[in-house]
């Protein structure tokens, strides 16, 4: 069956609506477009999971920190419909500014604590931006499954936060990190890196397994595990460490003593190309 195309939150509402009264369960997997391998495995779930398929694909201004950024964002609306086609979605709800911010919004959330740290400290009014669009887009296509990447693990904490804190009717699913046979985490933003700058990145990923394997190890002390994380990003002269961090995977309060399971999150910029990543690590006796 084709991708039906819908612009509209009317639209897509009584899509969903239609369908729920017929008793199928609605899952909705939000974007940026762009689509890659991680998408489609997310598309993929949610196919296997569910009966009605949306996928929302909107480069959401809000949530962009730099002018720049959001300008060179990779888009490309019609191979992305063909994705979508590919694997099986049934909607792609395709939104204009104008629909999703007709105005700038006098509403917008903030998730307190959760955002503060990692990607919040050096990206100001991100999260913000994130968790505004969520809620609309949620609150407009209102399925009964949503679907989130673990390689954006603030971003999944912060949504699920949102879910619990407005109440939302839906479920929050997670999606392990998809990578490149390299290690490489995918990303829409991948593509903006030059040959050398690729060649590297990987290094971002190997560093994480390399603190894994420290703490994995019995290494207690988080600042002696990040020490031997660093250590393989300073032979990257190319990349630019933002942080390197070890945070409790609930809250993701920084964790100095490391006696159960914590989450090691790092980001790094290749020019203006900016790279996140992170990695599950737990002592072997606490596991
Ligand atoms: P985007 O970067 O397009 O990512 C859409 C979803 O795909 C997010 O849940 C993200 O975590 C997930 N994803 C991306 N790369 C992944 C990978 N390598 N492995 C697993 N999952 C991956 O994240 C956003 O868009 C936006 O912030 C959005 C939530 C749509 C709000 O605007």
């Amino acid at each position: 069956m084709a991708t039906e195309r819908i612009e509209r939150i009317a639209r897509v509402r009584e899509r969903v609506a239609a369908a729920k009264r017929r008793g199928l369960r609605v899952g909705c997997v939000p974007t940026m477009g762009a689509l890659h391998a991680a998408h489609t495995a997310m598309f993929d779930r949610a196919r296997e999971e569910c009966d009605l398929v949306v996928a929302t694909i909107f480069v959401n201004p809000l949530q962009f920190d730099r002018p720049d950024d959001l300008r060179s964002y990779p888009r490309d609306i019609e191979s992305d419909l063909i994705v979508c086609e590919h694997h099986g979605v049934d909607v792609a709800f395709v939104p204009a500014v104008a629909e999703m911010y007709p105005r700038p919004p006098a509403m917008t959330v903030e998730i307190e604590g959760l955002a503060d740290g990692l990607c919040g400290a050096s990206r100001p009014g991100h999260f913000r931006g994130v968790a505004t669009v969520v809620l609309k887009l949620l609150n407009s296509v209102q399925p009964d499954i949503a679907y989130f990447g673990e390689k954006d693990y603030q971003q999944l904490a912060i949504v699920r936060r949102l879910a619990e804190d407005a109440c939302l009717p839906v479920q929050i699913a997670s999606v392990e990190t998809v990578r490149e046979p390299d290690g490489l985490a995918l990303s829409s933003r991948n593509v903006l890196l030059g040959r050398a700058e690729r060649a590297s990145a990987p290094a971002i990923f190997h560093a994480l397994q390399r603190a894994r394997d420290a703490v994995e190890s019995g290494q207690q002390d988080a600042g002696k595990v990040v020490a031997v994380a660093r250590q393989v990003l300073d032979e990257e002269p190319l990349l630019k460490l933002d942080y390197l961090e070890i945070v409790d995977p609930d809250t993701l309060e920084p964790v100095r003593s490391i006696h159960g399971p914590v989450r090691i999150a790092a980001a790094a910029s290749y020019g203006s190309t900016r790279l996140i990543d992170n990695i599950h690590a737990a002592p072997l006796k606490a596991r």
